[in-house]
């Protein structure tokens, strides 16, 4: 654990849709800033995915769709150990040993798992209820002491970082125990349409979230139709959460302060701000769509992003099942 040059960094997306915005501003953007620093693996967590039901020929399509937009948000394939989930076949196995150390009580009081779970009745599978324990799983195979994601992973953040402690203390030191890395505005983007709600893809009105790959026109129309309120002054504050969260929005997509948006639009109403607004995410925005839409055109080249990946990724995972396995008690194999 200490003879490690740089400190290692986990995070994933599942493959269940285009990225939002939500995605980009929550995890995407915080992966390109540390991606210098950090020994990094990122992820396409297809496993997680099919805890709701996928059709299979999606999901295969989305799984290197989603290596396309990492690519084009900037994450560097040369700096990075990018891979898709099920290559790796230790996070199936170490998740099997962190559910025999997880209380059915911890998993309980999930809040993504209670909203889940109210939303498909149908398929209350228990892969949907030990979901956080795989998430956990991936964090600590890699002995990440980073994971830089949006707020609504603290709760699984947290048990991540109990169960690294709870084996540590009924075994001996093996997991580095992670923290969660959060950006400051943007942890939390909000619905357009309701900005009481988190941004969220599965949302049934598209006006709602914006995502990266849809057109020009399409974002600019969504912004200009967010709701705000009635108040009419471009002011950051709880009581206004609609331009709250377009102003932290705006704020990230061009690195101006809130401060300084604030003072723009002094004097001047929301069709303003709006429409200013629209430009500057639909500019930032652009390059990333015609980057992504140049990278599905070449599969050859992003299956050898994930075909690397996963060899790098299997290397760090195998030592420290290995001594996961060791530690429980669990004899090694031994070859002929
Ligand atoms: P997922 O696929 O739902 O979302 C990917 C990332 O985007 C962030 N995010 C948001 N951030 C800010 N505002 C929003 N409206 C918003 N919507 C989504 C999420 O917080 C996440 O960082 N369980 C994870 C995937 C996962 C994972 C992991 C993450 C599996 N194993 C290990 C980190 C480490 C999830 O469902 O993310």
């Amino acid at each position: 654990m200490g003879d490690r040059e740089k400190k290692v960094i986990f995070s994933g997306v599942q493959p269940s849709g285009k990225m939002t915005l939500g995605n980009y501003l929550g995890a995407l953007k915080s992966w390109t800033k540390l991606q210098d620093d950090y020994e990094c693996y990122y992820s396409m967590v297809n496993m997680h995915a099919i805890t709701v039901p996928q059709d299979p020929e999606v999901l295969r399509r989305q799984t290197t769709e989603l290596l396309a937009q990492f690519l084009a948000c900037g994450i560097d394939p040369d700096k990075n150990t990018i891979f898709v989930q099920s290559h790796v076949h230790e996070h199936a196995e170490l998740n099997w040993v962190l559910c025999t150390m997880t209380y059915m009580g911890e998993l309980n009081r999930m809040t993504q798992y209670k909203d889940k779970s109210r939303k498909s009745e149908a398929n209350l599978n228990a892969g949907l209820f030990t979901y956080p324990v795989l998430m956990a799983a991936d964090i600590l195979l890699y002995q990440a002491d980073l994971v830089p994601v949006g707020d609504d992973q603290k709760q699984h953040m947290e048990l991540a970082r109990d169960l690294a402690n709870r084996f540590n203390a009924r075994f001996s030191d093996t997991f580095v125990v992670p923290e969660g890395y959060y950006p400051k505005e943007t942890a939390r983007v909000m619905s357009l349409q309701e900005p009481e709600k988190k941004m969220s893809k599965s949302d049934s009105n598209e006006k709602a979230f914006i995502l990266l790959a849809e057109s020009a026109e399409t974002t600019a129309k969504k912004i200009k139709s967010a709701v705000t309120d009635s108040v009419g002054i471009v002011k950051y504050s709880d009581e206004q959460p609609g331009i709250k969260n377009l102003i932290n929005i705006y704020s990230a997509m061009t690195d101006k302060s809130v401060e300084e948006i604030v003072s723009m639009y002094e004097g001047k109403g929301y069709g303003a701000f709006k429409g200013e607004m629209a430009e500057a995410v639909v500019e930032t925005l652009r390059p990333i769509r015609e980057k992504y839409n140049y990278l599905l055109e070449n599969p050859d080249y992003l299956e050898s992003i994930y075909a690397k990946g996963a060899e790098k990724a299997q290397i760090r995972a195998a030592q420290t099942l290995e001594k996961v396995y060791n530690q429980i008690g669990f004899i090694p194999k031994k070859n002929k």
